[in-house]
């Protein structure tokens, strides 16, 4: 056993650090690429479960991480009714779909799923934790009604591009943007073994490699856009891509990161307010992100 004084994770809210606050944690199976660099002592965001025997402080989702810890919960319908008793899924639709895209499916092996934790998925990235994808969801849900078309940048495993597509459904369009070759080939293996296999082989869902700032015009203007990682501002490009009345959920900020939520008003005006504190792994170039930032 170890004790830790300052973690970094990715892809959750950021939580402010207790001042008594031990980090418990068994050897991590080792992944094929480096993990982050860890943060100087000034950092500390307590939502970092990489292993479920974690025990995480000040995190509101505590009681529901020790749940999981103690009884080993292995289901998508049991974290999904978690979230829900706390407050993060409020719709049945979110619930709907989070049930049906099986987490399992989506994390690398030997990980637990359905950890309210983002996961190391290997190239200095993350799957995002749950609460942050039931989050999203929630905001953007008025915007992924069937026929809509949905746009994630930095779709990793493709869970989140998988939610989207069986929320607008076949006469929608739900697209992955990923700088990543290899994650873009495994989120499309992830996504065959899915409930969400139909829309992928029928075209409503596509996952393609590219720098996500620039979005993907061919199947723009987007009703929801989605990005998994955090920008030092918002790209403009995305914004164009938006439609009037669409939305954009983006993480902003480097240190102290935001979630927006951006709304483009039927007039092409832009509103703009922040949602929660986060931590994401940075938007930024392939180069960049496999050298470690
Ligand atoms: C926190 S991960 C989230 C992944 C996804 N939402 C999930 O939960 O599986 C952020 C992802 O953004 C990708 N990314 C970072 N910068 C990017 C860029 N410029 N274009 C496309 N993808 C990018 C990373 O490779 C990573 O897979």
């Amino acid at each position: 056993m170890k004790m830790l004084s300052s973690v970094v994770a990715y892809g959750c809210r950021y939580c402010a650090p207790l001042k008594h606050r031990f980090l418990y944690f068994t050897p991590r199976r080792p992944h094929h690429c480096s993990p982050p660099p860890l943060a100087s002592t000034t950092v500390s965001p307590s939502c970092n479960l990489h292993n479920p025997n974690l025990f995480t402080g000040n995190s509101v989702f505590r009681g529901m991480e020790r749940f999981w810890t103690g009884s080993g919960i292995k289901k998508s319908k049991a974290m999904v009714e978690h979230l829900q008793h706390y407050g993060v899924i409020r719709s049945k639709k979110v619930s709907e779909v989070m049930e049906a895209i099986d987490r399992a499916l989506f994390v690398p092996e030997g990980t637990p799923p359905y950890v309210d934790s983002p996961m190391q998925i290997g190239y200095n990235a993350t799957i995002s934790a749950p609460h942050m994808h039931a989050t999203c969801l929630q905001l953007l849900e008025e915007n992924l009604k069937p026929g809509m078309h949905a746009l994630d940048v930095g779709s990793g495993t493709g869970y989140l591009t998988a939610c989207f597509a069986l929320m607008v459904g076949p006469e929608g369009r739900a697209v992955g943007v990923e700088h990543i070759p290899e994650l873009v080939a495994s989120s499309i293996e992830n996504i065959r073994k899915s409930a969400a296999a139909p829309l992928l082989k029928e075209g409503s869902l596509s996952v393609h490699v590219g720098d996500g700032r620039l979005g993907w015009p061919e199947c723009a203007p987007y009703d929801a856009i989605h990005v998994g990682a955090a920008a030092p501002e918002i790209p403009p490009a995305l914004i164009e891509q938006l439609k009037p009345g669409g939305r954009m959920v983006i993480p902003v900020g480097n240190m102290f990161q935001y979630l927006k939520v951006v709304d483009k008003n039927p007039d092409g005006s832009v509103s703009v307010r922040d949602e929660t504190s986060v931590r994401y792994v940075p938007l930024t170039s392939q180069e960049a992100q496999l050298r470690g930032y």
